[in-house]
């Protein structure tokens, strides 16, 4: 029978708590108050009080499992996250601490008894680093950790481990120490053959991968960089759970665990695309199914998505999975807010905010999605024309005026139109793009010093109606018009009866488009929103303002 995630999870907590461990709940992803921490990103967060002596100690052995999220970082940077098949945003750290309490050797013992005797993990494809030493630091190799790790395994899967992975510091100064790295070699037997894993560990191979780090706090950092003992020594470790159940439950790939199959089935299922058949539709469901985790989790925590720090962390996971759905599954309309009921189902019973959080979570998912999907789609149909374009050019960079179109039309993000441009082998030209951010800047400013003649009124109206969520295309009349003139330069303004146009305002750029009569087109450079009238302009105004008009979105923003 192979165990289910929810089974693993619960039998590291009740092997721990046998062994003395105080059982304690994962503390808030999100983390509040702490300037240089916006997200949980390890298990030892929360503990950190403790190792620094700034708290007392309540129970010498504590056993948890922590929601983390990493969004950057060598392996963690958000835009590689799905590609492949064992790193994540949000992922579950299961640790066993010892706060002055039992050290090396326990550790070492339970960490191979667990793995081996509860988990059924073979022993035969199980590595152990050790820290080899370090001359700066006056360091010997970690022989005691090695002689724990020489019962059970022979002396070729013990390797050495440099200071950049087998020391593990909190910080420029504080508690740390040498640490011993469990990796596990999942590749079919004659691969193994052929190539020792010993090769292979902590070389990014998919198949190779540590799955739990084990940390021994032992000595201070001071300031001046030097190290001296601690008076009680500690012990840290976190193993990722979503490696160790893919490694328990047999399979090759994080995404192929009940962890996240049950998500990707429904995915599949709403959007009739098999998982396992085509690269791009894979990773896009992985990527989904991801960022889901994050999201939700996030929004459990109560961080909403917004426009800075956390929030915007938040937001640009979810407009990844929105993108990524749209673009290789089809998903037209709001689909993640769906996938709530299955993660609730999969993870409610071990993080109890996702159950009493659901409608919440769904509600912010569903509302940020139909936002984004709205803006997505003209602005992406602009993208893929200035991507072609600037192929048939034979240019190598989508110029910075165009960026910054997408920017300020249609909230598309600047690390978003590089993403999509790097996707077709493009880059994108980032100072260009500040240049355009620091003029329109200036035009805001000198919006102020227009002059505007008397409205004309041609019908009376008192409001304008917006039929724009349902019609790009209306048909509408000129109610009234105005001579506007700044720096020379004059323009008009058009109030219409009812508008396709959707209205901006405090100069962001609203809709644009035309209006058209007997074949002679009139373009709408803009659309602002003033009370209850909606203002479009124009360079020109028509010939007889009286008359019917056709009314066409070219550009529409609704990111609201
Ligand atoms: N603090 C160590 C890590 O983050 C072990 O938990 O890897």
């Amino acid at each position: 029978m192979i165990k289910t995630s929810k089974e693993i999870r619960k039998e590291f907590l009740d092997f721990f708590e046998e062994k003395k461990h105080q059982i304690v709940d994962s503390a808030p992803m999100v983390v509040k108050g702490d300037p240089t921490l916006m997200f949980t990103n390890a298990g030892m967060n929360q503990f950190k009080d403790l190792f620094l002596g700034n708290e007392p100690v309540k129970w010498n052995r504590i056993a948890d499992t922590q929601k983390c999220l990493r969004v950057s970082g060598k392996h963690n940077d958000l835009e590689e996250v799905g590609l492949d098949t064992y790193h994540h945003t949000m992922f579950e750290m299961l640790g066993n601490w010892s706060f002055g309490d039992y050290f090396k050797k326990d550790a070492v013992n339970w960490a191979w008894e667990f793995l081996v005797e509860k988990m059924g993990v073979s022993a035969d494809r199980i590595y152990a680093t050790v820290f080899e030493g370090s001359a700066d630091d006056n360091l010997q190799r970690d022989d005691e950790a090695a002689t724990y790790w020489e019962k059970f395994l022979p002396a070729d899967r013990i390797l050495n481990g440099s200071k950049k992975d087998n020391f593990w510091e909190m910080g420029e100064s504080g508690p740390c120490g040498p640490c011993s790295e469990v990796h596990v070699d999942l590749r079919p037997q004659n691969e193994i053959d052929k190539l020792s894993g010993a090769e292979l560990v902590n070389k990014d191979h998919p198949l190779v991968i540590e799955i739990w780090n084990l940390v021994f706090i032992q000595f201070n950092r001071k300031s001046n960089g030097n190290l001296e003992d601690l008076p009680d020594k500690h012990v840290d470790t976190g193993m990722g759970f979503e490696r160790l159940c893919m490694v328990v439950q047999g399979v090759t790939s994080n995404y192929d665990t009940d962890v996240f199959q049950n998500v990707i089935a429904e995915i599949g299922k709403l959007s009739k695309i098999e998982y396992g058949k085509n690269e791009k539709t894979d990773i896009a469901m992985r990527v989904i199914a991801d960022h889901l985790r994050a999201v939700a989790f996030a929004i459990a925590d109560g961080q909403l998505p917004s426009n800075n720090k956390a929030g915007y962390v938040i937001r640009r996971i979810l407009r990844r999975a929105v993108r990524y759905g749209y673009t290789f599954l089809g998903f037209k309309t709001a689909f993640i807010f769906k996938l709530v009921e299955v993660l609730k189902e999969t993870m409610g019973d071990a993080f109890a905010e996702l159950v009493s959080q659901q409608n919440l979570i769904e509600k912010v998912i569903k509302e940020e999605e139909e936002s984004f999907l709205r803006t997505l789609s003209t602005g992406i149909k602009l993208l893929d024309e200035i991507i072609s374009k600037t192929k048939t050019d034979k240019k190598d960079t989508i110029q910075g005026k165009e960026v910054f179109v997408l920017y300020d039309t249609f909230g598309f993000p600047l690390d978003l139109t590089e993403l999509i441009a790097r996707e077709n082998s493009l880059g994108v030209d980032e100072n260009g793009f500040k240049v355009e951010m620091e003029a329109q800047k200036n035009r805001s400013r000198n919006a102020a010093q227009q002059e505007t003649d008397d409205w004309v009124e041609i019908r009376k109206i008192e409001q304008t109606e917006f039929l724009g969520y349902d019609n790009l295309e209306t048909e509408i009349r000129i109610a009234r018009y105005r001579k506007v003139t700044q720096k020379k330069k004059t323009f008009y303004q058009l109030v219409f009866d009812q508008t396709p146009f959707y209205g901006e305002s405090g100069g962001q750029v609203g809709d644009i488009g035309y209006i058209e009569f007997d074949g002679v087109k009139t373009s709408i450079t803009d659309t602002q929103k003033e009370n209850n009238l909606t203002v479009h302009l124009v360079e020109k105004l028509p010939e007889d303002p009286s008359g019917f008009f056709k009314a066409v979105v070219n550009y529409g923003r609704r990111d609201k």
